[in-house]
């Protein structure tokens, strides 16, 4: 069966995205030249591309290649900016904000609207950007512009109903108002693995409540980048508007000075706990904001009551969607021990099932494709020598696949302790530990035991534990789910997690209120000065 996984080669790959080693340095070679990806031309994009957008496309800092992760072979390139650029980019942020915030919120609301509207003419072509150069597959690519356009709905509802509220003041003829009032600039730095949404999701919400936005894609995924804001940049044109959306692209040197400057008044950023630690030090050493959508360590709980066949599926879905490179990723199955072995045995029938569908992201029938870069497949071979050496056997998967790209094979896991340091790790890559558990209290306490607390659920049919789960003594998570997997969240709910997943909420919800700043208003129409708490201070 593992042999089998190894051997697919390149004949299983489609003739048309098989390409010889040789012909990578051909200038010809890149992927935007070819017929077959023609949809890249559709979105305004070219062979090198400008990645800075201020109102006009520039770009002077180093130039940077995307590379298709199913073939390793470049879609196009990007000119990236340099730190003088970002500084401009910056001012010129704020410029736009200042005119921005006179625009009333239902108008702003509008142009959400429309941003929406444009990007669901571009799904298709934006979604099957996504996929190619995220190595994820195509309904995930479109599900991931879903999200943005999902959010732009939201966004425009929102903008017609957020509001403050009146408190009762304790002083005769004084009204207390609470009101909510943009920040300013909003920097966004997001990661390679959702390119388009984490950008929207900030981007929707922020621009509706008044502010501009700055943002910073990752560098792997460039093209997203400018083709997202090319969308977004067309509709602001047509309105006349200045750039409150702007982009720069760039390496470390941009990222530092974005999160160090004064005038980017909230830095929400998404990537690894380690780097998030950095940014969130560095952003309240200047009494910034910030929010933080850090790493995430998620546990599915299977009870003794579970509905298994249902969790079998949440458990395929979450461990393996997007090839594991999800913040949401299921990491850690922590099951019931009266059904553990049971539960290994159809989990691996089910891996087993899906060999035929591992390949390129493009094609119709992949369901698991590559990783997003050789530096996940490293990271994947450490996981699993460290997992055997420490005891762990592979019950399934175990094996990076020789083929041109970056696959490795599916990975499950057993026989560890709770807290090995290689369980208790995040590795963005399809492995999954399986842990045998005594009782739901006991899941619950591994559930909590790691540093990360973003996603979590429990397949249980016994409502005593659900509520257990979803209580004080429950899960330590922001998404405490039951009978439905660690990944996939809608937009409706406040998206993020507790502890070294960094504490911020995008999204739905009241996530809205992390772009604004609150201003608490006491009003007195007595015609008389009146201290609070009865104090009495004046002269005659
Ligand atoms: C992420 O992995 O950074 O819940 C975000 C999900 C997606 C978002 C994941 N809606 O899996």
């Amino acid at each position: 069966m593992l042999a089998h996984l190894r051997n697919i080669s390149k004949r299983a790959l489609p003739r048309r995205l098989v390409t010889q080693s040789a012909s990578y340095s051909s200038s010809s070679s890149f992927l935007i030249d070819q017929p077959e990806y023609s949809f890249l031309k559709e979105l305004g994009l070219e062979r090198d591309n400008p990645g800075v957008y201020s109102g006009q496309w520039q770009g002077r800092g180093p130039s940077v290649t995307s590379y298709d992760p199913g073939t390793g072979r470049p879609i196009a390139k990007v000119r990236q900016g340099n730190v003088q650029e970002l500084e401009q980019t910056i001012g010129l942020a704020l410029e736009a904000y200042k005119q921005w915030r006179q625009v009333p919120a239902p108008v702003r609301g509008e142009i959400v609207r429309q941003i929406g509207d444009e990007l669901r003419k571009y799904k298709e072509p934006l979604g099957k950007l996504v996929s190619l150069e995220v190595g994820k597959i195509y309904s995930e690519g479109q599900g991931e512009v879903q999200e943005f356009i999902d959010i732009c709905d939201y966004a425009v509802g929102l903008s017609r109903i957020y509001s403050g509220q009146l408190i009762n003041s304790e002083r005769a003829d004084h009204s207390i108002l609470e009101a909510w009032r943009p920040l300013g600039v909003v920097g966004v730095i997001s990661a390679y693995n959702f390119p388009n949404a984490v950008f929207g999701w900030n981007a929707a919400i922020a621009l509706t409540t008044g502010n501009s936005v700055l943002w910073k894609g990752a560098p792997s995924t460039p093209l997203v980048s400018v083709a997202t804001t090319k969308i977004v940049a067309d509709v602001l044109r047509r309105n006349n508007l200045p750039p409150v959306v702007t982009l720069c692209q760039g390496g470390t040197d941009v990222g530092q000075t974005l999160v160090a400057d004064k005038r980017v008044n909230l830095v929400s950023f998404t990537g690894s706990c380690q780097t998030g630690r950095d940014v969130g030090v560095e952003v309240q050493r200047r009494f910034g904001k910030v929010i933080l959508e850090l790493g995430g360590n998620n546990a599915l709980i299977i009870d003794e009551s579970a509905n298994v066949k249902m969790a079998l599926d949440a458990a395929l879905f979450g461990c393996i969607g997007t090839s594991g490179q999800r913040c949401t990723t299921t990491r850690r199955i922590i099951v019931h021990e009266k059904l553990h072995d049971q539960f290994v045995k159809a989990l691996v029938g089910k891996y087993q099932q899906l060999i035929p569908k591992i390949g390129h992201q493009l094609e119709a029938q992949t369901l698991v494709g590559p990783v997003h870069t050789q530096q996940n497949v490293e990271n994947y071979k450490a996981a699993i020598a460290e997992a055997k050496s420490l005891g762990g056997a592979v019950a399934f998967g175990g094996n990076v696949i020789q083929r041109d790209g970056f696959y490795v094979e599916p990975t499950v896991i057993t026989g560890l302790p709770h807290d090995a340091s290689v369980v208790h790790r995040e590795t963005f890559a399809p492995i999954v530990y399986i842990l045998k558990a005594k009782n739901v209290d006991q899941a619950i306490e591994w559930n909590n035991e790691v540093e990360q607390g973003l996603s979590s659920a429990i397949f249980t049919e016994n409502i005593g534990q659900a509520f257990k789960w979803i209580g004080a003594k429950g899960s330590d998570c922001g998404i405490v789910n039951i009978n439905t997997t660690t990944n996939g969240a809608e937009i409706g709910g406040a998206f993020g997690g507790e502890k070294a997943t960094g504490g911020g909420r995008e999204s739905g919800s009241d996530a809205w209120k992390q772009y604004c700043k609150r201003a608490t208003i006491t009003v007195n129409h007595s015609g008389e000065l009146a201290c609070a708490q009865g104090v009495v201070f004046n002269v005659e």
